[in-house]
């Protein structure tokens, strides 16, 4: 935990540096257990597209699509289990976030060319807890609009071991990552990003397809 630069941008708040490297590489190291136990899958939204992003979650739900929609599961789509959120991540909630834990910690894997859209958050169905970022690896241009779609945008650049919080008037707002600079940080040998989101899902997010 670092007292690093703060950036509010739109209602969202980038705390700068907020792992450091040994730090970040002790999350990378719990990552890679979950994901051993919850392999990381392409999914492919309702309408049929596979997503150029990665995901897996670990927590109670995980966060998934297929051609019925957007949800939060109970379990991976192989049937096994989410493994439990590593403790190393659960302390970067703590640490900024409500008493009330986070019951999904979705990862997503952005590899050479991935992106994300800009999109909302809102399968979670409450929507007065934050959702609670951490990126690694390569850096990501993160784009910030509003919670109507369209209008201005802002963007930034985000690093390894910067932790984004969006909450109050951020929490709805769209965001989304154009492009990656593969291959920026050596965190992981052979290059990409990886991106946490901790989240608190409502029981009216539970297994409701969007
Ligand atoms: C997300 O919106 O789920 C991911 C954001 C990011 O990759 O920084
Ligand atoms: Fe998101």
């Amino acid at each position: 935990m670092a007292e690093g630069q703060i950036l509010r941008l739109r209602g969202f708040e980038v705390r700068r540096g907020w792992l450091n490297p040994g730090a970040q590489a002790a999350v990378l190291n719990d990552l890679r257990a979950v994901i051993r136990a919850a392999p990381l899958v392409h999914p492919v939204t309702a309408g049929g597209r596979q997503m150029s992003v990665r995901m897996t979650s670990a927590g109670r739900l995980g966060w998934v699509s297929d051609a019925a929609g957007y949800r939060y599961a109970p379990r991976h789509p192989s049937g096994v289990d989410w493994p439990p959120i590593p403790d190393s991540i659960l302390e970067i909630w703590r640490a900024l976030g409500p008493d009330r834990l986070p019951d999904c910690c979705l990862i997503n894997f952005y590899g050479e060319g991935a992106r994300m859209g800009l999109h909302q958050d809102r399968d979670e169905g409450e929507f007065q807890w934050p959702v609670i970022s951490l990126s690694l690896g390569d850096e990501g241009l993160f784009r910030m609009g509003n919670v109507e779609k369209g209008g201005k945008t802002e963007s930034v650049w985000l690093q390894s071991g910067d932790v984004v919080v969006m909450g109050g008037a951020a929490r709805l707002a769209h965001h989304g990552v154009d492009r990656i600079r593969f291959g920026s940080s050596r965190l992981m040998p052979k290059g990409g990003r990886v991106n946490v989101t901790l989240r608190v899902v409502g029981s009216r997010g539970e297994g409701a397809a969007s």
